[in-house]
């Protein structure tokens, strides 16, 4: 089976997938591109062997069987209604957007009434496997400890906000510490992997702190969780996208790794 895949954001995530397609490692065919700057749409379509179609997004879902957000926080309501409404699948990076409820609600009543299924790859981090059988029973706490070199946080609404001066930053500091549900707000394009981590966690409020450190070129994300199942803790060490040092390579090979799942008979994992 040939997968139809539409993709709405060519960045850093956006542009992996495609080139994934491309290179024949999804057993799928990415039949339109959308991006709101038209140039960036462009520009990825010039690198392709297989030319899709630059589309708007009306258009997009209409030629696609599922379409891939990987575009921001702010899109997911107006691509979600979009494709879920015409009966399409979905796949969400910006997964900070659900922990609004409103969104979350309209996002679940949407894909039930309509009979489509919506996809959130694990992102940037590991360990949602266990957490998910862990909630099965009872998880008594989860924390997330985001690690990025201050360049990472340019532009962060709350670093703005707070007036943090993140070259003045000579060794780690604790920038920010609170619940997933204000730490996606605060840092929309950093930490969507609370979010994700939190619809894992199923209403549990996951606690997140936020070091920026100048003598690190990695992003880490360290998961620790506690519960009836005993104790899970994970870290990553990811290498940022060379194309935007917020987002960790990993978060788009798990969006790879989920379409490529798609097409396979067998699924491995929890
Ligand atoms: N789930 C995860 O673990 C994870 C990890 C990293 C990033 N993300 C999120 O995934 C999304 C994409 O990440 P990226 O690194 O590719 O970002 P990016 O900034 O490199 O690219 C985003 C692209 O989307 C386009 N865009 C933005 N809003 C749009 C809209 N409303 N309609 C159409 N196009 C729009 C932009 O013009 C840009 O080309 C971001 O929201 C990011 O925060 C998720």
């Amino acid at each position: 089976m040939v997968l139809k895949i539409g993709l709405v954001g060519c960045g850093a995530i956006g542009t992996e997938i495609a080139m994934a397609i491309d290179r024949g490692d999804i057993g799928a065919e990415l039949v339109a591109v959308f991006d709101r700057n038209e140039d960036r749409a462009g520009e990825l379509i010039k690198c392709l062997k297989a030319q899709p179609m630059l589309s708007d997004l009306e258009d997009l879902v209409e030629r696609s069987e599922i379409v891939v957000e990987a575009a921001s926080q702010r899109a997911v309501m107006e691509v979600a209604k979009a494709t879920l409404e015409r009966g399409r699948d979905l796949m969400i990076m910006s997964v900070g957007a659900l922990l609004d409820r409103y969104v979350y609600r309209m996002v679940e009543n949407l894909a039930r009434e309509n009979g489509c299924r919506v996809y959130i790859p694990s992102g940037a981090i590991s360990g949602l496997d266990g957490l998910k059988s862990a909630g099965a029973g009872k998880i008594d706490i989860v924390t997330l400890t985001t690690t990025k070199n201050p360049k990472g946080f340019k532009g962060a609404p709350y670093v703005e906000d707070m007036k943090i001066d993140l070259d003045a930053i000579s060794e780690p500091t604790v920038i920010f510490e609170g619940p997933a549900e204000e730490a996606v707000k605060a840092f929309p394009a950093n930490v969507n992997v609370a979010a994700t981590l939190s619809l894992t966690a199923r209403g549990l409020r996951v606690m997140v702190k936020i070091v920026a450190d100048p003598k690190i070129d990695v992003n880490v994300h360290q998961i620790s969780a506690e519960g009836d199942f005993g104790r899970i803790t994970t870290r990553v060490e990811n290498v940022p996208s060379p194309r935007n040092p917020k987002t960790s390579y990993l978060a788009a090979l798990s969006a790879i790794a989920t379409l490529r799942s798609m097409a396979e008979p067998i699924k491995i994992g929890t």
